[in-house]
């Protein structure tokens, strides 16, 4: 009982930089820091850079059908580079997963599962959001992806830890914890407790401020708010208020905190993005364009050659060798593959670590989150070992929907990793029920449960590097002429974004290598 909201962001290792990224950004927009519109400076290599230079473009063996090594191979497609793509699984996408009905989950150790989704629902297994600022909305652009609102964070959905007695709404959560938040900071201010810190103006703004921020009026006692919502909404008639709000310390003892803040981060803001009927469609497009001849899957890597001339690829089954080779594989997963590229890339390989995560896709044949909670997307956040649940934002008012039971992470995955599918699917409409009752359990049709360590090739969520220092800085560079991309290589772990980013870095220096090369 009583494990706050607030630990999965220590524990993920990614979004680390969100908080001084939010706050840098909240200074911008008071004025007291610049406001970053950096663009990122790309220019994919283009068949031209070679005629002007009277060189041809080169073989380059990408390793990994993720996002990483399908966007290598487009933007070195561009210029003409004769790319293979190896994918040991026998799809594409890596962590990119959209399950529709009769798709096929193996997992490693445990039971294959078929979807029995009905037409229209899908369910987005690993990447599920984009980021406006991210540079995966520049790619749907390109390639044409129609993308839609992804509701990240909604005041409907509910807020339940152990210390509540009941779950309560996000809007109740946050404007009781804003309330009381500005009920002490001005009454701090109001009583001159701030003094050596505030010059007389700048009291009076503050107080102004948080007499709006928290909707404490001129008295600056918090007594709730119409913030908070109604048992009984406003429409002709006033409405009834919610009852409460509880006192401080019972506000306080509900720790609540990641369901407050959850949408501060840089990474997590609204907007967010979706690709319309499935996160699949960006890796679809990329590996359309790059050509589904170039795709080699159910091919696993088993040994990685660097030659002086050039790299040899070999898999069951046969050899490919290439002028360059651009490996995307989970590192620690790379880390087992011999090669002759020195134990430096080995111990580099071994050093960033697998997260765990899971999710739980819980289909419903009625969307009672819409038609009995008034939920349009978005996410209950809670200390249960589920974490989260995630409503669908698309097939609005539709007949069925796909509920997320648990999004957990790090030891809570590991608890649901640890079972059968079955028992997974059990304990989370045990721990779902506390929230949305019976019909949690009754309602439902059908589910999915995938952990992502227990998906074979792919072996974890994402990376955590304990520290990135040297080994990071190795794996920056190539080895000989291996090159390494992933998200994992950036400071976007757990971003498809990330993925694109380090490829399109792995790009612009390959191809600038062979623009010099000697003819
Ligand atoms: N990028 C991952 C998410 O959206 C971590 O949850």
């Amino acid at each position: 009982m009583g494990e706050r909201l607030s630990r999965r962001s220590l524990l993920v290792g990614v979004g680390a930089a969100g908080g001084a990224a939010a706050m840098f950004a909240a200074m911008g927009a008071l004025g007291l820091a610049p406001v970053s519109h950096e663009t990122r400076a790309f220019t994919p290599p283009r068949p031209g850079d070679f005629s002007l230079r009277g060189r041809g473009a080169a073989r380059v063996v990408v390793i990994g059908a993720g996002v990483a090594g399908l966007t290598a191979a487009y933007e070195l497609g561009k210029a003409g580079y004769d790319c293979v793509v190896l994918e040991a699984a026998d799809r594409i996408g890596g962590r990119v997963l959209t399950l529709r009905g009769g798709d096929t989950l193996p997992e490693l150790n445990g039971a294959a599962q078929t979807a029995k989704f009905g037409d229209g629902v899908y369910f987005n297994a690993g990447a599920a959001r984009i980021a406006t600022w991210m540079v995966t909305l520049d790619y749907c652009r390109e390639l044409g992806v129609p993308i839609e609102t992804f509701v990240n964070s909604n005041a409907s959905a509910y807020v339940y830890t152990g210390d509540m007695r009941a779950p309560a709404r996000t809007r109740t959560v946050r404007a009781d914890m804003y309330g009381y938040i500005a009920e002490l900071l001005a009454k701090a201010t109001d009583a001159g407790a701030l003094d050596r810190r505030l010059t007389k103006d700048d009291r009076e703004r503050l107080l102004e401020f948080l007499s709006e921020f928290g909707d404490i009026g001129d008295t600056y006692d918090y007594r709730g708010s119409p913030r908070r919502g109604f048992d009984k909404p406003p429409g002709i008639e006033p409405g009834a208020p919610l009852p409460g709000p509880d006192p401080l310390s019972t506000v306080l003892s509900a720790g609540v905190g990641r369901a407050v803040t959850m949408d501060f981060g840089f990474e997590q803001a609204a907007p967010m993005f979706q690709p319309v009927g499935g996160m699949d469609a960006i890796t679809r497009a990329l590996a359309e364009a790059v050509g589904e001849h170039r795709i080699k899957l159910g091919t696993r890597v088993t040994r990685i050659t660097g030659r002086a001339d050039g790299v040899e690829v070999g898999y069951a089954g046969g050899t490919v060798t290439g002028d360059y080779c651009v490996a995307t594989l989970p590192p620690h997963l790379m880390a087992r593959i011999p090669h002759n590229l020195g134990t430096p890339v080995t111990d580099a390989l071994r050093v960033p670590q697998p997260m765990s995560a899971g999710k739980l896709a819980l289909e419903y044949g009625r969307r009672w989150w819409e038609l009995d909670d008034h939920i349009y997307g978005g996410a209950t956040e809670t200390d249960l070992d589920i974490t989260h649940i995630w409503y669908p934002s698309y097939g609005y008012h539709g007949q069925r929907g796909l509920v997320v039971g648990y999004y957990a992470v790090a030891e809570h995955a590991d608890v649901y990793a640890a079972l059968t599918h079955d028992e997974r699917r059990r304990r989370a409409l045990t721990q779902g029920k506390k929230i949305h009752g019976e019909k949690y359990r009754s309602d439902l049709l059908s589910s999915v449960s995938l952990e992502w360590r227990r998906q074979p090739h792919i072996e974890g969520a994402w990376m955590v590097w304990p520290s990135r220092g040297a080994p990071y800085d190795l794996l920056q560079r190539p080895a000989g002429r291996v090159y390494f991309a992933g998200d994992w290589l950036t400071r976007l772990i757990a971003w498809q974004a990330g993925a694109m980013e380090s490829a399109r870095k792995v790009v612009t220096e390959l191809h600038q290598r062979v623009l010099a090369e000697p003819a």
